[in-house]
């Protein structure tokens, strides 16, 4: 899909890839950006760089683990632009632990990770099925298609939010509708900040030395801006699957050719990260 003229909206559009979409976003021509975050401050001041530079913006304060927050938000979106033709559905945050993590941190996680992009699935699909054309891009991880080392809620979240992705592409893709889902290893974000503040401190004590590092040492961090370049290169080819890292294409293809060994692997990355192998 072109990205020029279109209408487009951006959840966790106030910080990290979510605030460079709306601002890449802007840059390719699109006609508006709605930029929505729950933190409603962030999102208005990205709006009003938008507009600064002269694009159309609005900012929307939304939760979108809230269903009536997230039809409210397409609908302002609908009234203020007369459509969506693009949304990204991209708000989440991590906690670290096991099954021992708290039923709340699981829940929180699983409604953010999850439930919000079956909302948003709810609340776009209509009106893009009787235009017979839209884009809706998840925002998933690596961890959604390998593992998350110390953190099972966000492995077990980002894989679901492949799998809803998926299902999308499969049973609408003939109706017009186009989905991407990006899954990249560790970039320059607040996401620890975010997470700590949407679940406490508590929450997140492990994933620091374990989740986003053990991939970063071996990968490297991409910025914000990189990862967002990637989608939206992605989105002028219509390509489902987005890989930023593109290492990410081999360590899958190794795990579903021998997940024996691909278990191993992991369980001495994980050893040689915790300082025991
Ligand atoms: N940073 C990484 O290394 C990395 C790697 C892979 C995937 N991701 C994914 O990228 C996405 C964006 O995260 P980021 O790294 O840019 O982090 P970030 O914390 O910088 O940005 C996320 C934004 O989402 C907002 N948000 C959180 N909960 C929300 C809610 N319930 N409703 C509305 N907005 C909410 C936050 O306020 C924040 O502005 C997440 O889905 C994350 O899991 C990040």
């Amino acid at each position: 899909m072109e990205i020029a003229n279109r209408i487009a909206v951006v959840t966790g559009g106030a910080s990290g890839v979510g605030r460079s979409l709306c601002h890449g976003l802007a840059e390719r021509g699109a006609a508006a950006v709605v930029v929505c975050d729950i933190e409603g401050e962030g999102a208005a001041k990205v709006a009003a760089e938008l507009e600064a530079s002269g694009h159309r913006a609005v900012a929307v304060t939304a939760d979108v683990s809230s269903e009536a927050d997230v039809q409210a938000l397409v609908q302002r979106a609908e009234e203020a632009f007369g459509r969506v033709d693009l949304f990204f559905s991209n708000a989440g945050i991590i906690v670290a632990g096991g099954p021992e993590a708290s039923d709340e941190a699981w829940f929180r996680i699983w409604a953010i990770n999850v439930q919000s992009h079956v909302y948003v699935a709810r609340a776009v699909l209509p009106g893009m099925l009787a235009r017979g054309e839209g884009y809706l891009v998840i925002t998933a991880s690596a961890a959604g298609l390998l593992t998350q080392l110390g953190s099972a809620p966000y492995a077990v979240t980002k894989h679901a939010a492949v799998a809803l992705a998926e299902w999308l592409a499969i049973t609408h893709g003939d109706e017009g509708i186009r989905v991407s889902c990006l899954c990249p290893q560790a970039f320059t974000s607040n996401l620890l900040a975010t997470s700590r503040r949407e679940v406490g401190a508590d929450q997140l004590a492990e994933t620091g030395s374990a989740g986003g590092s053990a991939q970063a040492a071996v990968d490297g961090v991409l910025t914000s801006d990189q990862v967002a370049a990637s989608v939206l290169d992605a989105i002028g080819t219509e390509e489902f699957l987005i890989l930023p890292h593109p290492e990410v294409a081999i360590y899958e293809r190794r795990r579903a050719d021998d997940r024996e060994r691909w278990l191993r692997g992991m369980r001495r990355m994980q050893a040689r990260l915790s300082g025991q192998g």
